[in-house]
């Protein structure tokens, strides 16, 4: 790791390690299977999902990328299981802002947490070169690499902390290791809201050439976050 990475790395306190199961991504993301299965696919950042856990063991070409794989595998199961324990006992002061028909309740949504944590960890340590640590806005690939991008719970979510500036930069840089379209989800930021520039990033985009759709997907967990943007090239 250069000195540059190393020093703007996030240290493992910061990070929160949990992510979402395969389902759940192929439901927000609208992904068709038997479309998927001929496209190489980036999920960035990727967490402690288990969509590339489970992907690639369907026979899919899935690499996850995060700021977090600088760090130990056994560090960040360890830090993904205290994460999940901290949120579920915070969730029982918000789960009125979530929808449960999915999860049920916060036992049946600590369940997924731990399988795509398990998952996750598991496969980083039997394929490795699947999970490549990257520090957004700039990424290590070539252009055009992946067929599709998909980025959930990162961009828009975090409106208060990461500025329009970062937003624009990361989605040129998404943009630029995409063949065919980038895929991003959810829309709104921690409170349920719209991300407030996102009609300002979709007209920029499109003055670029982009095609923009917002598309409502069959996932909600949180409220009103059940729509994502497809970007085209
Ligand atoms: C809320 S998680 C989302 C994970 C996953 N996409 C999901 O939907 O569950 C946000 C992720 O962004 C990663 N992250 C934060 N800042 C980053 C950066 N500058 N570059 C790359 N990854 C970053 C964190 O390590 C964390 O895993």
């Amino acid at each position: 790791m250069s000195q540059v990475e190393s020093s703007s790395k996030l240290d493992l306190e910061r990070i929160v390690f949990i992510g979402r199961t395969f389902e759940e991504y192929m439901a927000m993301f609208s992904l068709p299977e038997d479309e998927l299965k001929s496209k190489t696919i980036l999920d960035c950042p990727a967490g402690a999902c288990s969509f590339s856990a489970v992907g690639n063991r369907k026979g899919f070409d899935i690499t996850a990328c995060d700021i977090a794989y600088y760090h130990d595998i056994s560090d960040l199961k360890s830090k993904g299981l205290l994460d999940i324990e901290h949120a579920m006992g915070k969730m029982r002061f918000s789960q009125k802002n979530y929808r449960w028909n999915y999860f049920r309740d916060i036992e049946g949504l600590r369940k997924h947490r731990l399988s795509a944590l398990h998952n996750c960890v598991d496969d980083m340590m039997n394929r490795c070169e699947r999970y490549i640590p990257v520090i957004l806005p700039s990424l290590p690939f070539d252009d055009d690499q992946f067929d599709v991008v998909l980025s959930a719970h990162f961009l828009f979510m975090y409106g208060d902390r990461l500025d329009y500036q970062f937003h624009q930069d990361t989605l040129n840089e998404l943009l630029r290791v995409a063949k065919e379209e980038v895929r991003i989800f959810p829309l709104v930021d921690l409170s349920g809201q719209r991300y407030a520039d996102l009609d300002k990033l979709i007209h920029d985009l499109s003055k670029s050439g982009y095609t923009c759709e917002e598309e409502t997907v069959r996932y909600e967990f949180q409220l009103n976050a059940n729509s994502m943007l497809k970007i085209s090239k």
